[in-house]
Order: C-alpha cells, then structure tokens, then sequence
C-alpha cells in the first residue's frame, strides 16, 4: 500500500426522510442556525442525485492549475454549447482551490485568493443566477492528494462554510490519507462529514471518494453519500496493455472492476466509474495517457451512461471540436444515464472481447451495449430471448448514435460493430 501511496504522491495526483427537514432549501440562502443535532431519527439520505449526477469537474483536464477565470468561462461555454440544457449543471471545483499546503494542524482551509479573487460563493452565485450548481472538493485527512490542508477535525466548521458560500456538491476524498485505514475508520470519517453536511440544512451531493480501497459501496449510500468511486483513478487510455504505474485504470479496466457492482446502484447512490476523460486527446494537465481516439471516447460514454455512473465531462469546455460536443450532448444516450428505474447495466453475455451489456428502462424498454473490446470490426447479435430473457415475439431496434430505428425482427438482430465501439441500442416491444 506504501508504494501505492508513493506512485501517487510522486504523480502528483498524478498524484433525510428524506431529510425532508433539510432538503428544498435553496442552497444560495444562508445557513440556518437551528442545525440538525438527532441523526439517529432520520434516514441518512439526503433526497439528492435520484439520477447520475451530470456536470465538469475540474480534475482530469486541469489537475490544480485551475482559477476562476477557468471557472467562469466553463460555466459560460456550458450554457452557450447547449451543455447544460443537456443536463450537465455541476461545476466541480477538484483540488487545488485551497490556499495553503501542508497540514491542517498548521493552517486554516481558505480559498487560494490570488486563484480565485472574488472568493467562492462569487463562483456559487454566478452559477446559481445561469440555472448551475457549484461543487467543491476536500477530505477527511489533514491534508488532501495534492498536498492541501484537509478537514480533518474541523468537519463541521467546513461544512458551514460551504454552506455559507452555496456549494452544491463536496467530492470527499479519503483516496490518499485514508490508504491504510480500515472500512470501519473510513466510514467513522465519512459519516462525520455527513452529518456536517446534514446539520447546515443545504442540498448537498455527498461524494465520498475511497479510490475502491475499501468496499465503500457496501455502506456508503446508508451514511448518506450519492456516490463513490469504485477504483483507482482514471487514465486518458481506452486499453493500456497493463495497470498504468501500477494505480491508473484504463477505460475497459473501469467497466470490468465496477461491472459486478450494481446491486449498489440506486436512484440516489451511483457506483462512480470516475470523471470522463472524453475529449481529453492526451493534453490532461495530470492524468497519464496519450489519448484515445473519437469512437473510444464514445464508448467510454456510452458505457458510463449504460452503468448509470455520474457523468462529469473532464476536458476544457471552451475548446470541445463538434464530435466530441455530439458524444456529450447526445439526448438518447443521455436519456439512458438519467432513467428513472436507476439501474447500471449488467453483462448478460460474454464471448471474449465481444461483450453485451443490458439494462431495463423505466418504459419497459431495454438500453443494450454490444461492446467490441478488439481492435478487428466483427457483427454481434443480440437476442432478447437468450439475452435478455425476455418473452417478446418481435423487438423493434433503435440505435441511438444513428439516431435511427433499424426496424422490427422476429429474429435476432446483427449488426457490425468496428473496432472498440459499441453499439448502443434500444429495443421495445411492438404495439402489435
Ligand atoms: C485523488 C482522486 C482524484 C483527484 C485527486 C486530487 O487521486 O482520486 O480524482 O481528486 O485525488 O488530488
């Protein structure tokens, strides 16, 4: 675990009921004084994030190079590029806003002024007044991955300051400090700051960030968190041949450590597939990888949709070319991310590296992923009988990146999937 921790230092990161109480407070007004004391009467959910969380986050495109300028312009270029109207309204500031290095036994958590002049809640109110939501990043330990003071200790102090400046969302991160601790510490640690969050009465998306250490899946969504990563960070790689420097996961590593885990996905607490690395095209500030190619960006995001996992875009919003502004703001595809049944799609067949993925929608419908891992176009067939399980004589198939339906079958459908895509489709049962 040392040398875990080390390979990510040294990368520099590259390295309730439902709090009907506290929720509908419109997280721009003050904090109440009268906080939430009695936690043991109330059902740990906050109410929030009934569908995958949508939105940008600052970590894989900027790692801590990141001010308000950057901020500001983001939140622009999203409500100008039909991004927000497509459901991304988070705007997640990662580490990096902090003012000081180093621990919090030596120094207060502030925001970094020459970052970030006009203070946070400016940031807050600037996305409030354009329909967004401002998210904000730090962790349990005393100091964060990057090397910031922490909230360790003072968890309740923090949380009243988000509140005071109207954050929406705290990614929590444990994914360094709490490498060695058990689940027992971790969840202790994790639930002391959903209580902070709870007690200031505000509609926070809990994050709670323990890079898959620990199975935090198994308890997180009953202390009150919406979601948590499920592995390690991502790289900027669809298929890198082995564990990048022993700690990043590639696009198919992700899928295949979080695929088994979606008994745990629910309307209100997502498996977290980590932030999408779609048009990063290997100029990450941080992350490793040289990139992937448009149609391997596709299928990241169509397979972050299908396994319900939040979508936060991690490229720089201001520069996306058309293709990759398409993949993002594909409506049908988004459609299968924010379904209202919640579920993450499972694998239903495996044929090596020919793969399908399914997931019944809330219209009794059914979002299939014929996902092609090799290189080498190959047809895939799906049977809804054999795939599926279901009884229907006729399934009518619609291909949402074609935008087109391909008609109805009596028999299986085939269809040519090229090398790394995965077709993704929805099929329905025929009136008649
Ligand atoms: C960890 C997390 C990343 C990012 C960095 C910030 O590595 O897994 O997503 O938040 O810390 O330092």
């Amino acid at each position: 675990m040392m040398t875990l921790l080390k390979t990510v230092r040294l990368t520099g990161m590259a390295a309730l009921a439902a709090l009907a109480l506290g929720s509908g407070v419109h997280a721009t007004e003050p904090a109440s004084p009268e906080k939430i004391t009695n936690f043991e009467a109330l059902n740990m959910s906050n109410g929030l994030a009934k569908t995958p969380p949508m939105g940008w986050s600052s970590w894989n495109g900027f790692g801590v190079a990141i001010n308000e300028k950057l901020v500001i312009e983001t939140i622009d270029a999203m409500v100008e590029n039909g991004m927000r109207d497509a459901g991304y309204v988070y705007v997640n500031l990662d580490d990096g806003w902090q003012r000081y290095e180093g621990s919090r036994e030596d120094h207060p958590l502030e925001y970094d002024p020459e970052k970030f002049p006009r203070g946070i809640k400016y940031l807050a109110d600037y996305a409030h007044e354009r329909g967004m939501k401002l998210g904000i990043y730090s962790g349990p330990g005393k100091d964060t991955c990057a090397g910031y003071t922490g909230s360790a200790g003072h968890e309740a102090e923090d949380a009243a300051m988000f509140a005071s400046w109207g954050i929406d969302h705290l990614k929590y991160d444990a994914c360094c400090s709490h490498v060695n601790e058990s689940a027992e510490v971790v969840r202790r640690d994790f639930l002391t700051m959903s209580k902070a969050l709870i007690a200031e009465k505000q509609d926070v998306v809990y994050h709670t960030c323990h890079c898959g250490w620990t199975n935090v899946w198994e308890w997180a969504g009953d202390i009150g968190a919406n979601h948590w990563r499920i592995g390690q960070d991502i790289s900027d790689d669809f298929d890198y041949p082995e564990n990048r420097e022993q700690y990043y996961f590639d696009v198919l590593d992700m899928i295949d450590r979080g695929v088994e885990l979606g008994r745990y996905a629910k309307p209100g607490q997502w498996n977290d597939f980590d932030m999408l690395i779609v048009g990063l095209d290997g100029k990450s500030k941080t992350l490793v990888g040289a990139g992937a190619s448009n149609i391997e960006y596709r299928t990241h995001f169509s397979m972050w949709a299908m396994l319900a996992s939040p979508l936060l875009v991690g490229s720089d919003i201001r520069d996306l070319d058309r293709y990759t502004l398409e993949t993002l703001t594909n409506k049908e595809v988004i459609a299968i991310s924010q379904d209202a049944l919640g579920l993450q799609a499972e694998k239903v067949r495996d044929d090596g590296d020919h793969e399908i993925y399914a997931k019944e929608l809330s219209d009794g419908s059914w979002a299939v992923a014929l996902l092609n891992r090799n290189g080498t176009t190959v047809d895939m067939t799906v049977s809804w009988k054999r795939d599926l399980g279901l009884q229907w004589e006729r399934a009518t198939v619609r291909d949402l990146w074609d935008h087109e339906d391909k008609g109805t079958y009596d028999i299986p459908y085939t269809v040519e999937v090229i090398g790394h895509e995965a077709k993704i489709l929805r099929l329905s049962k025929p009136a008649n």
